[in-house]
């Protein structure tokens, strides 16, 4: 099998992130020469995934902000600080995560769009595939919606895990960013973590 160490990354781009087989490699190529929607072109960077090669959990969030397309990896600002806190509290190890996203590209003013989102999606199946994660993290209502149709509104979900008819366990949370809005939602992102945290031990495989 060919190894990610067998590849350079493009010009440009960060090292990847995740498996170290030739389909991740490939796929990561796919959406960094993707053009599949107007947003394709007006990136700096695609943002494809930071974390572990074989995660057992992935964080889900929404879509890159300016300093995600600036590095072309997912959460490394504001809402990058407190998502890596938050995993730090669940007490999640290097190894054990993945984070990405619904969008690869940055939307203009940060504006969710959801026609993106529908030309994203397959690479979000994809990557998913690719990861085998047992375990999800749906970042905000966007993600939920996109990872569990049938979820109630993001504000009555998050902190409690669910399981979809099909696929990964679920366990929402509010958006790292929506945090920073109030005080009532800094404390709910708090004790949703320590939740999570609960959740992840439950969670966790064996072998890890
Ligand atoms: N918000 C997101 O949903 N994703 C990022 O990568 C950064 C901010």
């Amino acid at each position: 099998m060919t190894k990610i160490a067998d590849y350079r990354p493009s010009e440009g781009h960060p090292p990847i992130d995740g498996p170290t087989t030739r389909s991740w490699c490939d796929l990561t190529r796919e959406i960094r020469a993707c053009r599949r929607c107007p947003l394709g072109s007006q990136r700096e960077h695609a943002v494809v995934y930071r974390g572990g090669s074989r995660p057992w959990l992935v964080f889900v969030g929404e879509a890159p902000g300016s300093q995600e397309d600036r590095e072309g990896r997912p959460f490394v600002g504001r809402g990058g600080r407190i998502l890596d806190r938050a995993i730090e509290d669940a007490g999640l190890g290097e190894g054990e995560f993945g984070i990405l996203n619904l969008l690869k590209c940055r939307p203009p003013k940060n504006r969710f769009d959801p026609g993106a989102a529908r030309a994203c999606r397959p690479f979000l199946d994809r990557q998913l595939q690719l990861l085998q994660p047992t375990c999800l993290v749906p970042l905000g209502r966007y993600a939920l919606r996109a990872l569990d149709p049938t979820a109630p509104p993001i504000m009555q979900a998050a902190g409690t895990a669910r399981a979809p008819t099909s696929g990964p366990l679920v366990f929402p949370l509010i958006h790292p960013a929506a945090s920073l809005r109030s005080h009532a939602m800094a404390s709910r992102w708090r004790s949703d973590v320590l939740r999570l945290r609960a959740w992840v031990a439950e969670q966790r495989p064996q072998s890890t």
